[in-house]
């Protein structure tokens, strides 16, 4: 089995890249959606949130208030750590045991899709990653257009994160898409018959 990363910048094309990749035949795990499946009510992580910010953080239907939490992540960093430290070493935990459930399936070609690769350290165990960067007014006007956010919503999301050139240090491959779905679908080919290759 090859096992292969994925990450990017925010709305700099990775879900985009990853779809690319399902049509070739790659089965694609989403960080972003083991992340949701973890806090679902009553599983650990939802039960742990609540234990530590109370059920404020909850809507009526006992689900997480997202936008609460959002919110409360951006104005203070300590909320973000308390979270990240629930959240994160469980979304690795299933990650590594749906990675392990496909190579038992017998699957060739599995892509783990996550943002916050470099961030969690998870270039350390799994190689290699490929960087989807674009430039950031590409990147801007992608956010903007997708999920119309105001600036200082731009801004919060984009200063949340590690640098594009740290990204690009250490990322083992890295696709420029600046351009259109086409070209970035001719990239995503290329690059995967390269990896397999070796
Ligand atoms: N090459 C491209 N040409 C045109 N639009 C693109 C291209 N690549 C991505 N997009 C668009 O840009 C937006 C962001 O892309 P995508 O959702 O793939 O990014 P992402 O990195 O997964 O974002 P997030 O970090 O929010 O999950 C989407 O609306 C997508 O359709
Ligand atoms: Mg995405």
């Amino acid at each position: 089995m090859k096992l292969i990363g994925l990450t990017g910048g925010i709305a700099s094309g990775k879900s985009t890249a990853a779809a690319i990749l399902r049509r070739l035949g790659a089965q694609v795990i989403d960080a972003d959606a083991l992340a949701r499946e973890i806090v679902q009510p009553h599983q650990p992580a939802w039960e742990e949130i609540v234990e530590t910010f109370g059920k404020d953080v909850l809507q009526a239907d006992d689900t997480l208030d997202r936008k609460k939490l959002r919110t409360m992540v951006f104005a203070n960093p300590e909320v973000r750590k308390q979270l990240e430290a629930i959240t994160h070493p469980k979304i690795r935990r299933l990650a590594q045991q749906k990675i392990a459930n496909c190579a038992a399936a017998g699957v060739s070609l599995v892509v783990y899709e996550a943002p916050l690769f470099f961030e969690t350290n998870i270039h350390r165990w799994l190689r290699p990653v490929i960087l989807v960067a674009c430039d950031t007014m590409t990147q801007r006007h992608r956010l903007q257009q997708r999920d119309n956010l105001t600036q200082s919503e731009i801004e919060e999301h984009l200063g949340a994160q590690m640098s594009l050139e740290e990204k690009r240090k250490l990322a083992d491959h890295i696709i420029e898409n600046n351009g259109s779905l086409a070209d970035l679908e001719k990239k995503v080919e290329a690059l995967v018959k390269t990896i397999l290759a070796t």
